[in-house]
């Protein structure tokens, strides 16, 4: 499996991938989410430092209060692309083309369902009908600007026979990129990677374009999703901060950034200046008061927390035992030992340590003892825990600890 995946980068022409947030569009349009225009410009001025490729700024044409985001985001943007989502309406694309107009790198992200599904019950159309909306909405952008990026919504689910037929027709109306989405987040790795494989080997001209992974995360696989679409031959992946998003959210960035720089056999690289994930991470939760759960991959409070006795003993000798990435890569200052009913005496010694106990045999035997005594009573021990704790252990063993 891994000489094969090998085999396979070593052959891309180009082992860059594109890293394109939709924060600010997939993922703010979640109820709970919303932003303000001045809270957008600060954020899509971290995302531009945090070095992603694409900021997709919003949907100009579904709001006054959008269309202004996006207009003020294409002024203030100096390195990424700033792209505008629309449907395959003229009028989304000229209003987007309008607020995108700033922009120094601007991008029209058109697109139409093309699942049955979607044919069937969104649009009560043909096949062939849609290709012929979908060909209109892409040559009508290229007419406002060059970079023109197509989505087939519900890609996931649409039979790969006829999505390779849409893509073909929209490369020749000028699309530069192809965005594949698993809408519905229903894919298998192994199917969505086969999918972008099937379009690169059956899709006249899709050496000329970027190949875009978009996934959802109702079956938690967005990630992998992701990744298995890079390995087979996309450039590109869509994502969010936090994995924010529609139902179960998007891809998480910092996931697929992380995943690529630790899996480096893969011959993938993105631009993303990953020690500022953490403080991206805080400030996206912050200002949308959509709080992370604590076992979140990466940026989640406990992603470099321990509390096993055995598993911190392991880390205190040496981090890597339990730990498959460095903290400060993601901007985390360290590895947290958390004192619980589970932690041996050596974490309490290293915990007593950090804040200026230094403890001999015989009263690290004693401390635990009255350790014990509280973690039983408490979810974690504390520091003040520990200076108390200290206080009663210098008693007993008549020497005062240092
Ligand atoms: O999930 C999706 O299909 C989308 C498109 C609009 C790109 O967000
Ligand atoms: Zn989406």
């Amino acid at each position: 499996m891994i000489i094969n995946r090998l085999i396979f980068t070593e052959n891309m022409q180009d082992n860059k991938v594109q890293i394109f947030d939709t924060t600010l569009r997939d993922g703010e349009q979640v109820p709970g989410c919303k932003l303000d225009t001045a809270q957008k410009l600060v954020i899509s001025e971290r995302l531009d430092l945090l070095g992603v490729n694409v900021i997709e700024a919003g949907f100009p044409v579904s709001s006054p209060g959008d269309f202004n985001s996006v207009t003020q985001i294409s002024k203030i943007v100096k390195n990424a692309t700033v792209c505008g989502l629309t449907r395959a309406v003229e009028n989304d694309i000229k209003v987007a083309a309008e607020a995108l107009k700033h922009a120094k790198y601007p991008r029209i992200h058109t697109g139409i369902g093309t699942s049955d599904s979607h044919i069937k019950f969104k649009f009560n159309s043909s096949r062939e009908a849609v290709i012929e909306r979908a060909v209109k909405a892409v040559a009508y952008s290229k007419s406002f600007v060059e970079d023109v990026e197509f989505y087939a919504e519900d890609a996931g689910r649409t039979d790969n026979e006829y999505l390779a037929r849409v893509c073909e027709a929209v490369i020749k109306a000028g699309a530069t990129v192809l965005n594949i989405p698993d809408t519905t987040g229903y894919c298998l790795p192994e199917e969505y990677g086969a999918k972008m494989k099937y379009l690169r080997e059956n899709v006249k001209g899709i050496e000329n374009v970027t190949l875009s992974c978009h996934c959802h995360n109702d079956l938690g696989m967005a990630t992998a999703n992701s990744i298995a679409g890079v390995i087979n031959g996309a450039r590109q992946i869509e994502c969010t901060i936090n994995g924010i998003g529609e139902r179960a959210g998007n891809t998480a960035l910092e996931e697929v950034v992380m995943v690529l720089k630790q899996h480096p056999y893969l011959n993938l690289e993105t631009s993303v200046n990953t020690k500022l994930l953490y403080d991206t991470s805080i400030m996206v939760r912050e200002s949308m008061g959509m709080p992370v759960q604590p076992n979140k991959a990466i940026v989640g409070a406990n992603a470099f927390a321990h509390s096993s006795g055995i598993h911190q003993d392991g880390v205190i000798k040496n981090r890597e035992t339990y730990e498959i990435m460095d903290p400060e890569d993601v901007g985390v200052t360290e590895s947290a030992i958390v004192l619980t009913a589970r932690s041996g005496r050596a974490a309490l010694a290293y915990r007593s340590k950090k804040i200026g106990y230094e403890l001999t045999k015989v009263q690290l035997d004693i401390a635990y003892e009255e350790f014990l005594k509280i973690a039983d009573k408490q979810k974690e021990v504390k520091d003040d825990d520990i200076h108390a704790i200290m206080k009663l252990v210098s008693k007993d063993s008549k020497v005062a600890i240092v």
